[in-house]
């Protein structure tokens, strides 16, 4: 698979389309068998885990189950269990492993159930050789590159049911890909908002930062094409949806690989002209390739979302540089506050690590002062967590407590700058898109600002999927409570 040209690419890709296709329709066979075992319609549920990456591929796991027949339900006790894992720090392993404990309890008591666990858990040797040894009730294991073989693995299980039904271990399917260069498009996909909708641009990354296991579970970097982008863009915007996120793990990198490259700006500004369409957002960048154009791209389209994740990890040189984050602090803040300068309302969020290797209160200083400068609009904070084959790994660990002590002194930093950020906007009218009621609070719906920002208006789900102008009137902490006083018709901004 490796010197395919374009065109072979497309065919390979076609025609694995076209395989998976046909067994999603035995797959159906299957199911109406099941069902009439059961004599009820066969239920699916999928659990998910970890980034917005994570949640596409859910989509597509849950829009091939949904065609084959089952239908799906909110517990972990369907006929059919899929777990998309997360391995990006080891609290998302071990949540992993509690989870799939309780699904054998599921098992006993529904004997036909079967159990499948997929995603960037299953890229590492170690994790396949444990489900294999200590939860021989799984019956399929696949990796992050062969997703689009599900249909093809759902067809296995069930034959392999009726053809060994006394050994688990012949039973089970393991399937794991180190690479691929397929990118099959296509498949059905079932979507989790009527609205909105994360869009694929790029698979993998090839920045390894040292702490990261992202390069080494998600592969090297894969661009869609901007003709694939653009018809799925189109027809997302054709069923009613109207804000879209562009998701890579490096969306900068977008285009590189084409045969006719493309830059990243230049698919944003394309997205932004689908009719219909009337946000976009985006998904990661990195801060080292942010360019002068992708920066002017989004200052003149006003459907391009005024909010930019720009991930600083650490404010400190010694450690960015020990990072592999190719840029320093001065980089960074010269960027960002270029960014403020440039686009007016811009909220700028960032992640952050805490305890990174050799990390000193001094450090944990320099990244405060950075965000204190660069007034970040809110933060994901982490605590530092070793990934096995990573460069960080071998290098020497900070004690847990101190880790934990300079992580609530950078928690406590971000608080402050949201805040400050938060409220600079309290008392204006912006447009927010209404997306959920509140689970809290009878008679509110909750919206979200261009920056990103969340407003609590009072409302009904008739709401739902439309842009407001709301009152900005109350701050409290990162988000709004406000009032809704028009729905938006035309340009929403
Ligand atoms: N430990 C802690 N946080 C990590 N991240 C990535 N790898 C690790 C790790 N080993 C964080 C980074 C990244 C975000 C998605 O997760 O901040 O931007
Ligand atoms: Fe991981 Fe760095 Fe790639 Fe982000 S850019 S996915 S942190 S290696």
């Amino acid at each position: 698979m490796q010197n395919l040209n374009l065109t072979d690419h497309k065919a390979a890709n076609e025609e694995e389309l076209a395989r998976q296709k046909e067994f999603l329709e035995k797959a159906g066979m299957y199911v109406r068998e099941l069902a009439s075992e059961l004599g009820r319609t066969p239920t699916f549920h999928v659990t998910n885990f970890g980034c917005q990456m994570n949640a596409k591929d859910a989509e597509k796991l849950a829009g091939i189950l949904a065609s084959a027949g089952f239908s799906e339900i909110e517990e972990e006790s369907a006929d059919f269990v899929i777990y998309n894992t997360c391995t990006v720090r080891d609290n998302a392993d071990q949540h992993f492993y509690g989870r799939l404990g309780r699904a054998s309890h599921f098992k006993k008591s529904n004997p036909r159930m079967k159990i499948a666990v997929c995603g960037c858990m299953m890229q590492e040797k170690t994790n396949v050789e444990k489900l294999k040894k200590s939860y021989p009730y799984v019956d399929l294991i696949f990796g992050t590159h062969n997703l689009f073989r599900f249909p093809e693995y759902l067809c296995r299980v069930y034959e392999n049911a009726q053809k060994y039904p006394r050994s688990a271990s012949a039973r089970r399917i393991v399937d794991v890909w180190e690479k691929t260069d397929l990118i099959v498009e296509d498949l059905p996909a079932e979507r989790k908002y009527a609205y909105k909708s994360g869009v694929n641009i790029m698979f993998g990354c090839d920045n390894f930062c040292t702490y990261c296991i992202v390069p080494y579970v998600r592969g090297r970097e894969r661009s869609r094409s901007p003709r694939e982008i653009l018809r799925e863009v189109t027809r997302l915007a054709q069923d009613g949806v109207v804000e879209v996120m562009l998701l890579g793990q490096n969306v900068n990198s977008y285009g590189k690989d084409l045969e006719e490259p493309l830059s990243f700006a230049e698919l944003l500004e394309s997205v932004c002209k689908v009719p219909g369409i009337e946000r976009v957002r985006f998904m990661t960048p990195h801060p080292k390739d942010i360019s002068e154009e992708l920066i002017q791209v989004i200052k003149r389209n006003p459907k391009a979302a005024r909010h930019i994740h720009f991930p600083l990890q650490s404010g400190s040189d010694r450690i960015l540089k020990l990072m592999n984050r190719r840029y320093s602090r001065d980089e960074y803040m010269e960027k960002a506050l270029h960014i403020r300068e440039e686009i007016p309302d811009v909220a700028i969020t960032t992640d952050i690590i805490a305890g990174f290797p050799t990390e000193t209160p001094a450090d944990v200083d320099d990244t405060i002062d950075v965000i204190r400068k660069v007034g970040f609009d809110n933060a994901y904070t982490f605590i530092y967590s070793v990934r096995t084959g990573t460069p960080a790994a071998r290098m020497e660990q900070v004690p847990e407590e101190e880790a934990k002590k300079g992580f609530d002194r950078i928690l406590a930093a971000v608080q402050e700058t949201a805040k400050q950020q938060t409220l600079l906007l309290q008392g204006r009218t912006m447009c927010a898109l209404i997306e959920e009621e509140n689970a809290q609070l009878d008679g509110y719906v909750s919206g979200r600002l261009s920056n990103n920002t969340i407003v609590h208006v009072p409302g009904d789900a008739s709401m739902i999927g439309k842009f407001y102008d709301v009152s900005l009137d109350d701050c409290r902490g990162f988000y709004y409570f406000g009032k809704a006083l028009k729905e938006r018709s035309g340009e929403v901004g």
